[in-house]
């Protein structure tokens, strides 16, 4: 089986796709993958193989059948892994959408449409008050109302204070990959019994409120301003600042993971959502501005 397929049946979780024609196309109409379902796809072939299967000099409309992809990822060598491209984009321009855009929503947006995506803003009070912000982001920027900006997004930062987590409107987050950067402040967000207790995670409580969502937690251990000043995308990778990351989802990890590198930081896999009480204000990586094999080494020296 080619590389391509394989991955291909772990992301569609369905062995039949292995026997699937060579000129089955992969967008709608064709297999009937929904444009997520391929943004999955190449993100984890990307993922898996190194190579950069939605560059900028790429028409992603030619990958558009199982045979021209696959064809595509063999002809092209292999970068090894651990070592990405200084200052390279290799995700295709996605959009994201961001529920919350004060100082973590607001810088993440202006990274990520930097690095050439569409991010759609929102706020608890109305798109008219996100005017100076989008001016500010320019022209891949626009402001929405939350539901509008999940609905966008193929991928929607979450950066609200945990107290509103129990407001936002589970619908629009349906199959969605969520980043929870959210951190659990009692004396801002109200006594929260199951957080309290060491029952949950915060990004525990998010799932539990956005059921159909892909969860994963990021970005919620950097200080805002120190995030901005740390992304450098031409820094090779161990000088980059480590984004711990959590979650059950391998392939929307895979899209996170890429994300993060195309802004200059480097995503380091914290383990399952369960476990993202390691990376939760006062674990040892909170706050730490460290590399990947530190961030790994506080994260595992984390204690309950
Ligand atoms: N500040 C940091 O350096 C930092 C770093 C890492 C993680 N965090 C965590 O990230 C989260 C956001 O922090 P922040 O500093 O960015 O907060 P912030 O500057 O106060 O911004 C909060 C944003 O959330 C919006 N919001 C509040 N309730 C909402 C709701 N029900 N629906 C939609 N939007 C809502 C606010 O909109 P309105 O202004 O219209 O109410 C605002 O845009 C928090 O959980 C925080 O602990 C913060």
């Amino acid at each position: 089986m080619s590389e391509v397929r394989r991955i291909l049946v772990a992301v569609l979780g369905d062995p039949a796709a292995a026997n699937l024609p060579d000129d089955t196309p992969l967008l709608s109409g064709g297999l009937g993958l929904e444009s997520a379902t391929v943004v999955r796809l190449l993100a984890a072939v990307h993922a898996e193989t190194g190579v950069d299967v939605a560059d900028e000099d790429l028409d992603l409309d030619s990958l558009a059948t199982i045979g021209s992809l696959d064809a595509y990822v063999a002809g092209r060598a292999v970068r090894p892994a651990g070592n990405p491209v200084p200052g390279r984009r290799v995700g295709r321009r996605m959009r994201i959408g961001f529920v919350g855009a004060g100082n973590v929503g607001g810088t993440l947006a202006g990274l990520l449409a930097a690095a050439g995506h569409d991010v759609v803003v929102s706020n608890s009070r109305g798109p008219e008050t996100l005017a100076g912000l989008v001016r500010r982001l320019g022209p891949k920027a626009r402001a929405a109302t939350t539901t509008e900006a999940a609905e966008a997004g193929d991928v929607v930062v979450v950066a609200v204070p945990v107290g509103a987590y129990p407001e936002l409107p589970a619908e629009p987050f349906a199959g969605k990959i969520v980043v929870d950067a959210g951190n659990y402040y009692p004396r801002r967000d109200g006594r929260i019994a199951e957080l309290d207790s060491g029952r949950m995670t915060s990004a525990g409580l998010l799932a539990d409120r956005l059921p159909a969502a892909r969860v994963l937690k990021a970005f919620n251990t950097i200080n805002s301003g120190r995030l901005r000043e740390r992304c450098d995308p031409t820094a090779p990778a161990r000088d980059r600042l480590a984004i711990p990351m959590a979650g059950d989802d391998a392939a929307a990890k895979a899209v996170l993971t890429d994300l993060i590198d195309q802004i200059g930081l480097t995503a380091v896999d914290a383990g399952s959502l369960a476990e993202s009480w390691r990376q939760e204000p006062g674990s040892p990586v909170y706050g730490a501005e460290v590399d990947a094999d530190q961030a790994t080494a506080l994260l595992a020296q984390a204690r309950r």
